[in-house]
């Protein structure tokens, strides 16, 4: 079996989850399910980054230790992780002695080895970006953009990583993997960013401005600087387990890729004589009204809210169907609504609806055998053989918007195929011919439902699972075998109904802000 190690990032502590945490491990979820149907050998992280001048901060305004915060805030990503039926195997907290351990050991590692020095540091520093910022960081007028909050200028003694000293080494990497960064023309982007000399890491942050992080072990004054005890999570959670590392993919927004992932991460590992991970995935945001969904501009949105009111796989469907990987797509209740509607209450509802009614009515609650194949079944069994093969070439590319696309397009000439042979009318005639023709429709909708619901299982498993129960059918362990068209249904003993995705109540109006109208 081949092995497939996929990450998610770390998320911060110092907030609650929202929309795009939540995009993340849905979509890194689906990755991690599709290689497993595929018959990888998966192992998935997420988990925690829990150390930093931010949560220090955090903690000091709710007037609790950093340590309590860490735990309560962990704790909801975890729950959101359970909520969203996320298949993770691992989690991972950077306060977790196992993690710690490891960062202490490659710190170590790589001062023994020369590559960490001491020098002085002067620079101005973004406590909200928790990074020293470059005079090119400035804008024109020479202030400071507003998403590295405040900034202030710091003159200090500290440690530096010599990533200079590699920068040529990354160049070349970079030019022989040429399929390292998904999307591709991210990976462009990291190159041009390298034709500037790169400035060596400052790793450390004093302790008497940072309490809160793990230990330079080779000097005590110091905390090490948070990116580079995150990074480290992706081999510390792992470095037990036999045959894992190095990772196939890390799953990272576009905002995390450059420089963290795509500088420091490659040289860090290869510094300290580390295999590097096949690839990263850096996908966009999620943005109400063309700006980014954050914690720090306060228009996130709580995830959790959806799930209660249309559920997991509604809004898994959602984010997956309505996302390009790698693009930007603008979150509004609108547009989840007309897909919940047009999609899963109708097409995907309608199909399920029609195939247990029509079975229970027509063929006893029992699967028949197709007889005959004409000019509809035909079109029918071209299109399926047409939209898996496509299907799994897109998924195999992270495409996996236009994958459901195609499905929805074969969901819904299912419908059109059950209108033109409208069993209702053949369930009136006693003609033989017309018999055969009923028991070949419902056995042809019933085994393109089936075929459907496997399609759509890495994205909605606990639908597949609901609608393969109702067609009283137990998949076999070979996912590529189940996409077959076949005769699996005969005889399957069907339920009687399924709603999957209700109709909501349409909204109410707003009440109170209309003026008065005259008395009559
Ligand atoms: N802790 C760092 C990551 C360390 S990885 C070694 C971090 N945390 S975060 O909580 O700010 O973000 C976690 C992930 O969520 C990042 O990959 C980030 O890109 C993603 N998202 C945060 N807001 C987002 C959107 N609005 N849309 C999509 N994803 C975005 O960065």
């Amino acid at each position: 079996m081949k092995s497939f190690y996929i990450t998610t990032a770390i998320d911060y502590v110092n907030g609650s989850p929202h929309l795009g945490h939540a995009y993340e491990k849905v979509l890194t979820d689906v990755i991690a399910r599709f290689r497993r149907l595929m018959g990888d050998q998966v192992h998935f992280l997420t988990g925690t980054d829990e150390h930093g001048q931010k949560v220090q901060q955090s903690a000091r305004k709710r007037g609790i230790p950093p340590q309590q915060l860490c735990d309560e805030v962990s704790a909801e990503f975890r729950a959101l992780c359970a909520k969203l039926n996320i298949s993770n195997d691992d989690f991972i907290r950077t306060t977790e002695e196992r993690h710690k351990k490891v960062v202490r050991a490659v710190l170590q590692q790589l001062f023994d080895k020369g590559e960490i020095y001491k020098a002085e540091y002067r620079g101005f520093y973004s406590t909200r970006q928790e990074q020293f910022l470059q005079e090119k960081d400035r804008l024109p007028d020479g202030s400071w953009p507003e998403i590295y909050g405040e900034v202030t200028e710091i003159v200090e003694p500290n440690y530096f990583f010599k990533l200079r000293a590699y920068q040529d080494w990354l160049v070349e990497f970079l030019r022989g993997h040429e399929n390292f960064i998904f999307p591709r023309y991210r990976q462009k982007q990291v190159l041009e960013f390298l034709k500037e000399p790169l400035n060596d890491l400052c790793i450390s942050r004093p302790r008497e401005r940072l309490e809160w992080g793990i230990p330079l072990p080779f000097d005590e004054n110091y905390v090490t600087y948070v990116w580079f005890d995150a990074l480290i999570n992706y081999y510390s959670a792992v470095v037990d387990k036999p045959g894992i590392w190095p990772a196939t993919f890390h799953v990272i927004g576009k905002d995390i890729l450059m420089p963290p992932h795509a500088v420091y991460w490659p040289i860090m590992l290869h510094a300290a004589g580390l295999a590097l991970p096949q690839g990263l995935l850096a996908h966009g945001w999620w943005m109400t009204s063309g700006a980014k969904m954050s914690k720090s501009t306060g228009n996130a949105l709580n995830p959790l809210d959806l799930v209660d009111e249309f559920g997991v796989d509604a809004f898994r469907y959602f984010l997956i169907r309505e996302m390009n990987v790698g693009q930007d797509s603008d979150f509004t209740r609108e547009q989840f609504l007309a897909r919940y509607n047009s999609d899963l209450a109708n097409d995907l509802g309608n199909l399920i609806n029609r195939t247990l009614n029509m079975t229970n009515r027509f063929g006893g609650a029992q699967v028949p055998a197709a007889e005959v194949a004409e000019e509809p079944e035909r079109e029918v069994h071209a299109l399926w053989d047409k939209t898996r093969d496509e299907a799994l070439t897109l998924c195999e590319g992270f495409q996996f918007h236009a994958a459901l696309e195609r499905t929805f397009i074969f969901i819904k000439s299912i419908n059109a195929y059950i209108e033109k042979r409208a069993p209702w009318k053949l369930g009136k005639s006693v003609e033989a011919a017309d018999q055969a023709l009923l028991r070949t429709s419902l056995a042809t909708m019933a085994e393109a439902l089936r075929l459907a619901a496997a399609l759509l299982r890495a994205v909605m498993p606990a639908t597949t699972d609901k609608i393969n129960s109702v067609l009283g059918y137990t998949p076999g362990a070979v996912w590529r075998e189940e996409l077959n068209w076949g005769n699996r249904l005969v005889g399957a003993k069907v339920a009687e109904s399924l709603v999957l995705f209700p109709r909501p109540a349409p909204t109410p109006p707003a009440v109170g802000n209309k003026p008065a109208g005259p008395k009559s």
